[in-house]
């Protein structure tokens, strides 16, 4: 190697150039990345033209409380939630849910220390806010995860969270991801709402239910 360059001294300075390109090129192509992942859009369609699109599901349509009550037609009758909230006083400080008594009785609620006003908007129940204020609606609540939760939606972003269907190769055809609270509660996250299954049932090494219950 050093002899090669004694020999031709040039090549030196042009891997140096090549090198710090590279670099240059790799910390924007970082940045870049950086801030289109920073706040992802709950319904992403990405198409190129050569490529398929990447969907992500939209998150829940708009809540309505149920009265418990039915229309003529047997339907249940459902109120939106500005039309209590729209005459109550928000209560800013309330992060807890077993003492909800007036209304949402039975809500079960863990997410961290966050009081329920940290989601939902205090201006327009019928909405959920970021941390600047702006309001966010229902479906679009990945906006809001992606917040307060940056390495899971790095993860998420780059396909080792979250799982998908279709795709992973997008030149064959489209991917679908799921959306974070197809998965997590929002009121209750840590338990993925992921069904366990079963193990499988193997009869040759499997051994039966231990003796005993049915013996004596
Ligand atoms: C029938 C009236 C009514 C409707 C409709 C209603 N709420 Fe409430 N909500 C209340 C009352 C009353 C409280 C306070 C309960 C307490 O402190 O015991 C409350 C409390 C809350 C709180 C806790 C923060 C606060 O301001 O006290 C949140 C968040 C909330 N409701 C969200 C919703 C959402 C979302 C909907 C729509 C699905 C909804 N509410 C629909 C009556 C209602
Ligand atoms: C991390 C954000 C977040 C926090 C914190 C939060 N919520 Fe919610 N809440 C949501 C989202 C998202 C939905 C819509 C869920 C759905 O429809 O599947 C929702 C729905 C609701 C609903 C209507 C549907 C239902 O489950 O009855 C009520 C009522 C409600 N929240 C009350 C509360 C109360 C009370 C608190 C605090 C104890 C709270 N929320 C804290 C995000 C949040
Ligand atoms: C305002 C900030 C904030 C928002 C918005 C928020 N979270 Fe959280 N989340 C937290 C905090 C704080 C914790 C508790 C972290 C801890 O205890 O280590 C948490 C805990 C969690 C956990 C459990 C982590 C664990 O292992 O304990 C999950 C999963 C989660 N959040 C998912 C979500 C999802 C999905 C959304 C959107 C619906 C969301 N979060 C919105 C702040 C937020
Ligand atoms: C396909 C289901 C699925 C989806 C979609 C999903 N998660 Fe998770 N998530 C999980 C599982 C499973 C765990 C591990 C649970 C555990 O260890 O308790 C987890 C763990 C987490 C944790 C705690 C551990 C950590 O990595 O910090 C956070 C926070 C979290 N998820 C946030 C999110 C956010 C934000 C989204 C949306 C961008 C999301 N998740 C989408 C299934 C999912």
């Amino acid at each position: 190697m050093s002899r090669l360059l004694k020999k031709h001294p040039g090549l030196a300075w042009i891997a140096l150039v090549v090198f710090t390109s590279v670099c240059s090129l790799a910390v924007l192509w970082a940045q870049k990345n950086r801030s289109t992942t920073a706040v992802a859009p709950a319904v992403k369609s990405e198409a190129k033209p050569d490529l398929h699109p990447v969907t992500i599901k939209p998150g829940p349509p708009t809540p309505r409380l149920d009265t418990g009550l039915k229309d003529p037609h047997g339907k249940p009758i459902t109120v939106a939630c500005s039309t209590c909230h729209s005459t109550t006083t928000p209560n800013a400080d309330r992060k807890t849910a077993h003492d909800l008594v007036q209304a949402h009785r039975g809500l079960s609620y863990a997410h961290g220390n966050l009081t329920c006003l940290s989601c939902h908007n205090a201006k327009d129940y019928d909405t959920l806010h970021l941390a600047d204020g702006r309001s966010v609606a229902f479906p679009d609540v990945m906006t809001l995860c992606a917040q307060c939760h940056g390495t899971a939606m790095r993860d998420y972003t780059h396909g080792s969270h979250g799982g998908m269907t279709g795709h992973w190769d997008l030149t064959r055809g489209p991917r679908v991801k799921n959306n974070c609270v197809n998965c997590h509660d929002p009121h209750h996250p840590k338990f993925p709402l992921v069904k366990p299954v079963l193990p499988p049932r193997d009869r040759i090494s499997v051994p039966k239910e231990p003796a005993g219950n049915d013996k004596h």
